[in-house]
Parts: C-alpha cells; structure tokens; sequence
C-alpha cells in the first residue's frame, strides 16, 4: 500500500518529528453538522447509519470536507459489540442507547456469544474497508472500541447511568460474575480491534468514559488491567504498518503512570489534567491526546483561538500531542467555532515545531 499523504496524526503518536501539531475532534461526525441531520433523518436512525458501509463512510467523510483535520475516525458506536452479543440495542428519540437484554446472573454471562468480526460485525469491517478506500492514503483512519469496563456498565445498567448502581452492587457482591464479564469482553474487543486492523484501520483508540467513576484500586482491577490485557493483543506490527494505541479514561489524570504501563503508546486527557504537568509525568514515554474544554466551543473565535495557544504552549516544543477535545463534541456547537479550532492549531503550532 502506498505511504499516507498526511501522516502527521501516526507520526505524533509515535513521537516522531512533524511540522505542525495534528488536530482531530472526538465525535467529529455527527449532530453539530447539518449534512449530518439530513442524512440521519433520510436514513430513519443512527444504527442504520452505522450499518450501511456506504452511509457511514459518507458520514465519516463530512466533517473532513469542511476542516484540515488530520485523522478520520470510522464512524460507528462502542456499543456494536453488545448488540452482536444478542443484547437487543436501540436507540429511542433523544433517549440515548437502551438494551432490551441486560446481564445480571452467571447464566447471563455464560450465554454470551463472542461475536465475529467477519460475521454480526462485517458491517463495521466493512465500513473500515469502504473508508479506507474512499480516503484514498490521504489521512489515517482511527479504528475504535469501548473498554470492557464501559461496555460493561452499558450492558448490566441497560444503558447509560448516572449512579451506576447495579454495576457497583455487582462489583462489591459478586466481583467475579463482574470479572467474567470483562474477560469475555476483552476477548471480544481485541478480536473487533483486529479485524479493523486488518481491514485497514490506521491506528485504534479505545474510549473508557466511565473508568473515571471508580475508586484508585477498583479503577486498576475493573478497568486498567482489562485495557493492558487488550493492548498487548493488539496487532502493533501488521502487514508492514506501525498501529498505534490510544487510551483514553475520562477522569483519569490522576492514573497517568499507570495507564502508560500499559505499554500504550497514546493517552487521551480531560481538560481537568493540566497537559503541562501530564507531559513532565509520562511524556518521555507516551504521546498526550487533547486536551480543550469542549465547551470552550461555546465562546467566540477570540476566545477559542486564545484557549488554542494556551494548550499548545502548555504542552510546549516539539512532537507526542495530538491536539483534540478533553472528551465529545457537543449537538449545539456552530461548525463555524471548529473551523476555528482547527485553523488556530494548525496556524499557532508551527513555531512549537522548529528544527
Ligand atoms: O467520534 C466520532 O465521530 C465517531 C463516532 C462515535 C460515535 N460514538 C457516534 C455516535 C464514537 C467514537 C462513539 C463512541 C461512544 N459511543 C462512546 C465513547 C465516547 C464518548 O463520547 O464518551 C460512548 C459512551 C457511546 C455510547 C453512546 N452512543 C451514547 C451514550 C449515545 C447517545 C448520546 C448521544 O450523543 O446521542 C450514542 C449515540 C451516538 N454515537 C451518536 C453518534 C453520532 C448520536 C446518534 C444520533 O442521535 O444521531
């Protein structure tokens, strides 16, 4: 395969030299764009979206179209793998996900089926393949999954939660029901996260935004130690490419040290950690992803521009950021503060890469 056109994305997370900092925005396809609501409301609803290679390559294309991201991420949602589990997902009118089937018992557990990623996923692999085409070597495609552990919340809550209260009820009265969940699902998650390898996915990240709810030692034995398990079965080497791995828990500035041990090679960060202070902790050893408010997309021009170079000089010289959010961005963002964003990172962080 011929070498990417902007590899800018892959080479800062390897934390090799680039000329300008490397921007993209988790959930850059969706709602805040028009293109997307027509689309959405053509197709009747968002998992038809997802599982029409064509519609989610379209919608995967929308945003790159408007601004100079440096990445395009696959346009699906972590909660395919509990679907293709027979958990019966749907999504009700501005409701959020909803699991007709949640796991409660051992049985519950034990009937769960490992999903193919050629078989109930092939419509993800293929939207992976579709993408890949469509973007023709110009950018790198980000692969993605859930943690086992925010899997899991999905699919015992039976969609998402505020207290998270069954989850913990079964963490502290039957911890190892909870413990075969997360294998199952780290078995699952790996197999998902190569098959987008091996369908052409350039680099994966996997979304933990529940591990920020646990205590310092839960956070270690329900999520991180799953996460580590999944990144040292991860094809790194494939088909002569380089794939790195991003991590990224909400809430998680506080375990730095720990999630680098895992042998990632990215970590993604809330706008609650200062970057500044995560470089000096881990950044002779992983790249940092993020790390703006996304409701700084809020404020006008000035100020988003003004908040741009803050983080940029926070971070400071040389490669290991990629500029992004601290976590989604939101519905009710004008596409007109993200072109914005993305102009100033590109513009402002030039100087940050002189030889
Ligand atoms: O980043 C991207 O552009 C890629 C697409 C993407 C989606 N979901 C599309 C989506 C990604 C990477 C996700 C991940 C995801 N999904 C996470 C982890 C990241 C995060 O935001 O914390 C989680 C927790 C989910 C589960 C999920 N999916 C929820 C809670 C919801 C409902 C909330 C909401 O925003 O409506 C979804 C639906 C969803 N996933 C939408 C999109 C564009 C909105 C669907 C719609 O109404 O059109």
């Amino acid at each position: 395969m011929t070498k990417i056109e902007n590899d800018r994305y892959l080479r800062a997370l390897l934390r090799q030299p680039v000329d300008r900092t490397p921007v993209w925005l988790m959930r850059q396809a969706g709602r805040y764009l028009p293109e997307y609501r027509q689309l959405r409301a053509e197709a009747g609803d968002f998992m038809t979206l997802c599982q029409t290679p064509e519609l989610a390559c379209e919608v995967t294309l929308q945003p790159l179209r408007r601004f100079e991201l440096d990445a395009a991420i696959l346009f699906s949602d972590i909660l395919t793998i509990p679907d293709a589990m027979g958990l019966g997902l749907s999504f009700g009118a501005g409701e959020g996900p909803r699991f007709a089937r949640t796991i409660q018992h051992q049985r519950d557990v034990d009937a769960l089926p490992l999903p193919d990623p050629e078989g109930e996923l092939r419509y993800v692999m293929d939207a992976v393949r579709t993408i890949k085409k469509a973007l023709a070597q110009k950018v790198p495609l980000i692969g993605f999954s859930g943690s086992p552990w925010t899997l899991a919340t999905y699919m015992v809550e039976g969609g998402s939660s505020k207290q998270f209260s069954r989850i913990k009820q079964m963490m502290y009265r039957e911890p190892e029901l909870l413990h075969g969940l997360l294998s199952k699902l780290v078995a699952s998650v790996t197999q998902y996260l190569n098959g987008q390898i091996a369908a052409g996915a350039d680099a994966v990240m996997i979304f933990d935004t529940w591990g920020g709810v646990l205590s310092h030692q839960d956070y270690q034995e329900f999520s991180l130690q799953y996460m580590t398990e999944i990144v040292q079965g991860i094809h790194r080497q494939y088909d002569g490419r380089t794939i790195p791995v991003t991590l990224f828990t909400k809430g998680g500035g506080q375990w730095l040290e720990a999630i680098a041990a895992s042998g990632c090679d990215a970590i993604g960060i809330d706008w609650t950690t200062d970057i500044s202070a995560a470089r000096a902790r881990i950044g002779h050893q992983v790249t940092l992803q993020g790390n703006m408010d996304p409701a700084v997309l809020q404020g006008d021009d000035a100020v988003v521009t003004a908040r741009v170079q803050e983080i940029l000089q926070q971070y400071g010289n040389g490669s290991g950021h990629v500029f992004n959010l601290g976590h989604g961005i939101t519905p009710d963002i004008e596409p007109a503060r993200v072109k914005t964003f993305v102009d100033a990172v590109h513009r402002f962080s030039v100087a940050y890469h002189q030889p």
